[in-house]
């Protein structure tokens, strides 16, 4: 009935929306979506889908059941469809040689060994999680060890949406990205995977590579990305020593059209799954590769990232007279950035649990990273001293200081007299993001410290 039968192996926060828009924009093709978690699947086929991405529900609704199915039953989904998302994640390994850096490959090895042991025909794979250069060769080595019959050809598809703006980035990506080996059957399985995009995207917009360059590509665009704020946090150190404004700097830098507005946003550090995750593993191939230098280089980028995590800690307690002891400081945001419910590597972690170490009384607040937050903070010692309030205006309350920590819109557009008026004095806010209305907030009482700007207080 279908023209094409599609899989994808991991329902995580690639996998859902990435097959949800392909199901949206190719009704004649059939998608099911696969994971090895049953309760991510049943989350799937419920009204409480697993992730929070804007626009991700109504795509959900109009095509499960249709033509987009989630099912745990991995095996069968292996047998009867031809081409093969793989979606599962891709961690940064955390034992063992190449620990805190290398590619946690476990995952990804147990789905090639499945597809493997399931498929009784032909089949095009196609690489959809972050992966080393070379990985792919790996996974032809493991479809063709048992020298049977069926043919797999390897493509690597790397995804490059952000979450947050997911849906708007798989309907009008910038570039889709499909690397091949360059034999004809190679060539053949690119073809097939370029007919399903060209439903909606712009052929200009499929770009074809060998499949090398497009594994490593898609590591260097997050490295270029997370350069620019490790840059540009780099800058805010110095203006804060100097009195130069970072807003005000980046916007000069930015003008220039060879470099750009975009990613110039000063914050206390990036978070996510990817960025910290894909640079460490790009670092890992240089030191295998000897390029020392290199790796340096790349790793800088880490470093001052975590050096901007700290320095928001260090710039709240010489703020607030040298101690946190007792002081009760909420946190709004705790996602790793707006519009998102993840909080995997997000600076708020690292901020919380210092918080902690500083023996501070920590309110967590945020509108959809409330659940995550709790797992997140669940094996720290002193755990009692933290308290999860969604309403931010119950949260700031007997409050001696508010940290922005994830730009969520609606932080912006808060009553921040009204939440003065419920805070200890002196009260202050930590504007981890640059989004508030500084000038504003200090008329209203506040002592209030940014990122890279010069701070406003009344001391
Ligand atoms: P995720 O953790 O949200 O989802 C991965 C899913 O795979 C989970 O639901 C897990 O249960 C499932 N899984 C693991 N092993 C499995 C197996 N053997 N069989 C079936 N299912 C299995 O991860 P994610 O954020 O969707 O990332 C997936 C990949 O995509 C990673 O390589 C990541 O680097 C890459 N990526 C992520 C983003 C992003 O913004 N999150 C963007 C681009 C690329
Ligand atoms: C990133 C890439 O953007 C995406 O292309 C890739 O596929 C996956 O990794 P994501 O991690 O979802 O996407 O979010 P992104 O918008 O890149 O933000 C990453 C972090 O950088 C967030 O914590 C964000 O708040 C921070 N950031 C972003 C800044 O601090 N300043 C900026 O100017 C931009």
């Amino acid at each position: 009935m279908f023209e094409k039968n599609i899989l994808c192996i991991g329902a995580g926060y690639v996998g859902g929306p990435t097959m949800a828009v392909i199901a949206d924009k190719c009704p004649h093709c059939k998608i099911t979506v696969a994971d090895i978690n049953p309760e991510r699947i049943a989350a799937w086929n419920s009204d409480r889908l697993p992730i929070y991405e804007p626009g991700l529900e109504e795509i959900i609704k109009r095509t499960r059941g249709k033509n987009l199915f989630f099912t745990a039953d991995i095996n069968r989904g292996i047998r009867e469809n031809d081409i093969i998302f793989v979606g599962v994640n891709t961690p940064t390994k955390d034992f063992g040689v190449g620990a805190g850096m290398a590619a946690d490959l476990q995952y990804w090895e147990k789905t090639a060994r499945q597809i493997l042991e399931n498929a009784e025909s032909s089949k095009i794979v196609v690489e959809k999680c972050t992966l080393p250069v070379k990985t792919a060769l790996a996974m032809e080595r493991i479809l063709i060890s048992t020298n049977n019959a069926i043919r797999f050809d390897v493509l690597s598809n790397p995804e490059f949406l952000a979450e947050g703006s997911a849906i708007n980035d798989l309907e009008n990506p910038d570039r889709i990205l499909i690397g091949s080996r360059e034999t004809p059957s190679g060539i053949k399985a690119r073809d097939t995977l370029v007919e399903i995009y060209a439903n909606w995207v712009p052929r200009e917009k499929i770009i074809t590579s060998n499949i090398w360059s497009s594994e490593l590509s898609k590591l260097v665009s997050n490295a270029f990305l997370a350069q620019r704020i490790s840059s540009i946090n780099a800058i805010s150190v110095i203006c804060e020593k100097t009195d130069a404004d970072v807003g005000e700097v980046a916007k000069a830098v930015g003008l220039d059209d060879r470099i750009g507005p975009k990613f110039l946003n000063a914050s206390v550090g990036f978070g996510g799954s990817c960025f910290k995750k894909d640079i460490l593993n790009l670092v890992y191939l240089c030191r295998q590769h000897n390029l020392d230098a290199v790796a340096d280089y790349w790793e800088g980028i880490i470093k001052i990232n975590q050096y901007q995590q700290e320095r928001f800690i260090l710039n709240m307690l010489d703020a607030m007279f040298h101690t946190l002891v007792d002081k009760r400081i909420c946190l709004l945001g705790f996602a790793f950035k707006a519009n998102t419910g993840d909080t995997r590597e997000s600076p708020a972690i690292f901020i919380a649990k210092r918080l902690l170490e500083e023996k501070a009384e920590v309110v967590v607040s945020d509108p959809k990273a409330l659940d995550n937050a709790r797992k997140d903070l669940a094996g720290e010692s002193r755990t009692e001293a933290v308290s999860y309030i969604e309403d931010p205006y119950r949260a700031a309350e007997e409050c001696h200081a508010v940290a922005v920590l994830t730009e969520w819109d609606l932080y912006r557009k808060l009553d921040y007299r009204k939440i003065y008026d419920v805070m200890h004095k002196p009260a202050f806010i930590f504007d981890g993001r640059n989004i508030l209305d500084h000038r504003k907030c200090y008329d209203m009482g506040f002592n209030v410290y940014s990122i890279g700007k010069p701070p406003l207080t009344h001391f």
